[in-house]
C-alpha cells in the first residue's frame, strides 16, 4: 500500500478556502469524516492532508479502494483471517484495520460498497473492533476513519443502494470540494504550478503558457477537475518544443468543440469577457512568477515589476493571493533585470 507523504494543496477560491478551513479543523479532531467531490477534485489529497496534520500523521495511511474489494472476502480484507479460515487462507493474514495500527483509514469510493460490505462497514463502526476470519478473539480498533465519494450518497439512500444508518455514521464532519470550473482565476494557479513541478523535473529551459492558453484553459469547464488539468498540462509539456505553450491540442472548447485552435483566438465568450479573462489570468501569472521568484518579498517584487508597492499588495489582494505561499525556495528567473547576466543572456539566446 503506498504511502505518499503530504502534498500542497493549491487555490485561493472561497469554496476551495472554506474547504481546506475544515480539512485543517478537522485534522485536530478523531471523528469520522466524509469528503464529497467529483471526480478529481482532491478527495484523496484531503484525506491525506487530514492524515498528515493530525495526531496520528506518524502512523500509516492505508487507502482502499471499495469498488476493487472482492465482495465474498469483504471481511477478510478489513479485519484479516487465521491460519486455515477457508480454502486458500493457509497462513494467517492481518487485515486493513490492523494495517492502519493507530493510522487512518482511507475508504475511497465508498458509493461501490456491495450492501453486504455496507452490513459488515456499519457493524465495525458500531462496535469499534474487529475479529480476524475464523478466530475467536475480537481486538479494539485504534484506526480513524475517513471516507470518501463522488455519488450523491443521499440519492443512493433514496434508491436504497446505499444503508441510511452507516451514511449518519460516515459524515458526522463532511467536506464538500468545489468543481474546478467553479474556482474562477485558480485554474490559473494550479496550471503555473504544475508546469513549475515539470520544469523543475526536467532541468531544460523552462516553458511558460502562453496567454491565449491560460484564456483556453479558463474558458474550459473540466469534468475531471484538478487530475485533468494536471494530465493536460502535462500533455502540453511534453509535446511542446518552444518554451512558450502556445496550443494545448486535447482541449476542447466550452463551445462543445472537441478541438480547438487556441492559436487563435477562442470566440466562446464575447470579446469584453474573453479580454478580461486575458488580462486576470496575465496577473495572476505574472504575480505568481514575480512572487516565487522573491520569495514573496513585496518590496524587491516591486523593484523587479516596475509597479508601486502599494499597486502590487492591491492586485495580490484582487486576486487572493498570499504571498507567506511564495516563501519556498524560487526558481532562477531568466528575465529578472536586477541579474543583468541572466537578463542579457536570455536576449542574445
Ligand atoms: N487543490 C489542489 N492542489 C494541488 N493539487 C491538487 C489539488 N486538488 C487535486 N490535486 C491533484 O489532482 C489529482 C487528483 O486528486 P485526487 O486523486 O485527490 O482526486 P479525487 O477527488 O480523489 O479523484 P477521484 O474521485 O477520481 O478518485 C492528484 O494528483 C492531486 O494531487
Ligand atoms: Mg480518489
Amino acid at each position: 500500500m503506498s504511502d505518499r507523504g503530504p502534498l500542497k494543496f493549491i487555490g485561493t477560491a472561497p469554496a476551495f478556502l472554506e474547504a481546506l478551513k475544515r480539512i485543517e479543523r478537522f485534522a485536530t479532531c478523531e471523528a469520522t469524516v466524509l469528503i464529497l467531490g467529483e471526480t478529481g477534485t482532491g478527495k484523496e489529497l484531503a484525506a491525506r492532508t487530514i492524515h498528515y496534520h493530525s495526531a496520528r500523521q506518524g502512523q500509516p495511511f492505508v487507502p482502499v479502494n471499495c469498488g476493487a474489494l472482492p465482495d465474498s472476502l469483504v471481511e477478510s480484507e478489513f479485519f484479516g483471517h487465521v491460519g486455515g479460515a477457508f480454502t486458500d487462507a493457509r497462513e494467517a493474514k492481518a487485515g486493513l484495520i490492523a494495517h492502519a495500527k493507530h493510522g487512518t483509514l482511507f475508504l475511497d469510493e465508498l458509493e461501490a460498497l456491495s450492501l453486504r460490505a455496507q452490513a459488515v462497514l456499519l457493524r465495525f463502526l458500531q462496535d469499534h473492533e474487529y475479529r480476524p476470519v475464523g478466530g475467536t478473539r475480537s481486538y479494539p480498533a485504534q484506526v480513524r476513519i475517513v471516507g470518501s465519494s463522488n455519488a450523491d450518497l443521499r440519492t443512493l439512500v433514496r434508491k436504497n443502494l446505499f444503508r441510511e444508518d452507516l451514511l449518519f455514521r460516515l459524515n458526522g464532519l463532511t467536506v464538500e470540494l468545489p468543481p474546478l470550473r467553479t474556482r474562477g482565476t485558480d485554474v490559473v494557479l494550479l496550471a503555473q504550478e504544475f508546469l513549475h513541478r515539470l520544469n523543475q523535473q526536467h532541468k531544460a529551459e523552462p516553458k511558460v503558457l502562453a496567454p491565449e492558453v491560460l484564456q483556453a484553459l479558463q474558458a474550459y469547464h473540466w469534468p475531471g477537475n484538478v487530475r485533468e488539468l494536471e494530465n493536460t498540462i502535462q500533455q502540453a509539456y511534453l509535446l511542446t518544443d518552444g518554451p512558450p505553450i502556445t496550443v494545448v491540442d486535447s482541449l476542447p472548447c466550452q463551445c462543445g468543440k472537441e478541438k480547438a485552435d487556441h492559436a487563435e483566438a477562442c470566440l466562446c465568450s464575447p470579446f469584453t469577457t474573453a479580454k478580461a479573462q486575458a488580462v486576470a489570468a496575465f496577473e495572476v501569472t505574472y504575480l505568481t512568477t514575480l512572487l516565487r521568484h522573491t520569495r514573496g518579498n513585496l518590496t524587491k517584487a516591486a523593484g523587479i515589476s516596475g509597479k508601486d508597492r502599494s499597486d502590487l499588495s492591491r492586485l495580490l489582494k484582487k486576486h487572493r493571493l498570499d504571498r507567506a505561499q511564495f516563501t519556498s525556495a524560487p526558481s532562477a528567473h531568466p528575465c529578472d533585470p536586477t541579474q543583468p547576466g541572466l537578463a542579457s543572456e536570455h536576449q542574445s539566446g
